[in-house]
């Protein structure tokens, strides 16, 4: 029976404390990219469903059966960032001004899956694309970030999958192979494989069927279908990643839902996570622009999924906040309550009280339920004299101090104060 009040199958509500994590996972995030050089965009969450069509592909799963289409109009909730970054650049004639740019973009995506542990309706997205550059040493710079930013959060365990699908050329090459060897075997895999067979061949390497996996893993897949150029550029970024002591798998099996991948695509993986198990991913795009009608301009992205993140951290305990709570022994004290706290929020202390009027045993009950680490008692007797009373909840500690000497108290006590 469906419960009288539940939220959207697929979507998330985040309590107070996710919340906190989730802004000190953007803070970091953004911390990062501003030392590498990226710059912001924030884009509509709705788009021109064509966008997804020509840019995600046709055949993709996402364009074939999950996209958040809006009643009536050929509009959709945005499922991911990285065409519509490219529809921002050539909207804005971007190529005229300077065709080298770095961005990042934080944000809800929503794409209609079935809902599972790690896999939602509408969750969260930071991404990067830089646009303007084939340079391998752009991939490294990308995977890094990716890996840095991960890391940044506390996620030390964690593995990066490499692979190269080469240029637009060696792609075909890789599909036709694909589709001459499976179809040897259409029977043995699943119907919707039979049909990826002939529209999307690529799509079958990805197929979580048993039956299906084990007809991709007999096929021998590597680097024979590079061209020489996409050989080296691939060769070139394992070995930039070897020399910065970057550790990596290389997965001829990673191919992407995306069809807009060329030559590099990673995945950043945790075993935190079950099947859903990818933290993040990205690669290279080099076509997508052109594919998109606009110029011939290589670039390269990723994307994190910002609820995988938190689940692989799993209940990992936040820094608190410091707060410090007042509260009055006696009548007629809020006014002084609330005057105290203006000059505390004045010197950035974060500090609150219960406006409920209630005895101060229950006051104090509430400040330890918020979390206070000080709390502080108006007396009137004490404020008479100018001095209030300090409590260290830690501690079980109090001590009598004089009003003007309040502030200067609390910022050498509380821990995490900036
Ligand atoms: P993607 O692999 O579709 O790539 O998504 C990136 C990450 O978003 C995934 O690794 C995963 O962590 C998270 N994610 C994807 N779908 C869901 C879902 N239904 N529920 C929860 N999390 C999800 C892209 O979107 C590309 N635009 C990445 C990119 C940027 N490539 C180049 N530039």
């Amino acid at each position: 029976m469906k419960r009288q009040y539940s939220n959207v199958r697929g979507t998330v509500d985040f309590s107070s404390q996710q919340v906190s994590l989730y802004e000190s996972l953007r803070r970091k995030s953004m911390n990062l990219f501003n030392l590498y050089g990226y710059r912001q965009l924030m884009l509509p969450f709705l788009e021109e469903k064509n966008l997804f069509i020509k840019g995600v592909g046709q055949a993709s799963e996402i364009v074939q059966s999950q996209m958040m289409k809006i009643e009536g109009k050929d509009i959709v909730l945005r499922p991911e960032g990285t065409a519509q970054v490219v529809r921002y650049y050539l909207q804005h004639r971007l190529d005229k001004k300077n065709n080298f740019y770095k961005f990042f973009y934080l944000g809800p995506m929503f794409r209609g899956e079935r809902p599972q542990r790690g896999r939602l309706r509408q969750f969260n997205h930071i991404g990067a694309e830089v646009v303007g550059s084939d340079s391998v040493y752009l991939d490294a710079e990308i995977i890094i970030l990716a890996l840095k930013i991960v890391d940044s959060i506390g996620l030390k365990k964690k593995q990066l999958q490499l692979n190269s699908l080469g240029c637009q050329a060696d792609k075909k090459k890789l599909s036709q192979y694909i589709k001459e060897k499976l179809s040897k075997q259409k029977d043995k895999l699943c119907s919707a494989c039979q049909k990826r067979i002939v529209n999307n061949p690529l799509r079958v390497i990805d197929c979580k069927r048993d039956k299906c996996k084990r007809i991709v893993n007999s096929l021998k897949l590597g680097k024979g279908h590079l061209c020489f150029d996409c050989q080296n550029h691939f060769n070139n970024l394992l070995n930039v990643l070897g020399d910065l002591g970057i550790n990596y798998k290389y997965n001829p099996f990673l191919v992407r839902g995306l069809d807009y991948y060329t030559h590099t695509v990673f995945e950043i993986t945790s075993d935190q996570l079950g099947s859903q198990d990818a933290l993040g991913a990205g690669g290279r795009y080099n076509n997508l622009f052109s594919q998109l009608g606009g110029v011939d301009i290589p670039a390269v992205g990723f994307a994190l999924g910002v609820e995988r993140v938190m689940l692989a951290l799993g209940k990992k305990e936040q820094k608190k906040r410091s707060l410090v709570f007042i509260a009055r022994a006696g009548k007629n004290l809020e006014k002084q309550g609330l005057l105290l706290l203006s000059e505390l929020r004045a010197n950035r202390i974060a500090s609150s009280c219960d406006f409920r009027a209630k005895s101060l045993k229950a006051q104090l009950r509430y400040g330890q339920k918020i979390g206070a680490e000080l709390v502080v008692i108006l007396g009137e007797d004490e404020l008479k004299e100018n001095k209030v009373i300090l409590k260290d909840m830690s501690k079980s500690e109090q001590e009598t101090l004089k009003l003007k000497d309040l502030t200067t108290k609390i910022k050498e006590k509380l821990k995490n104060y900036d």
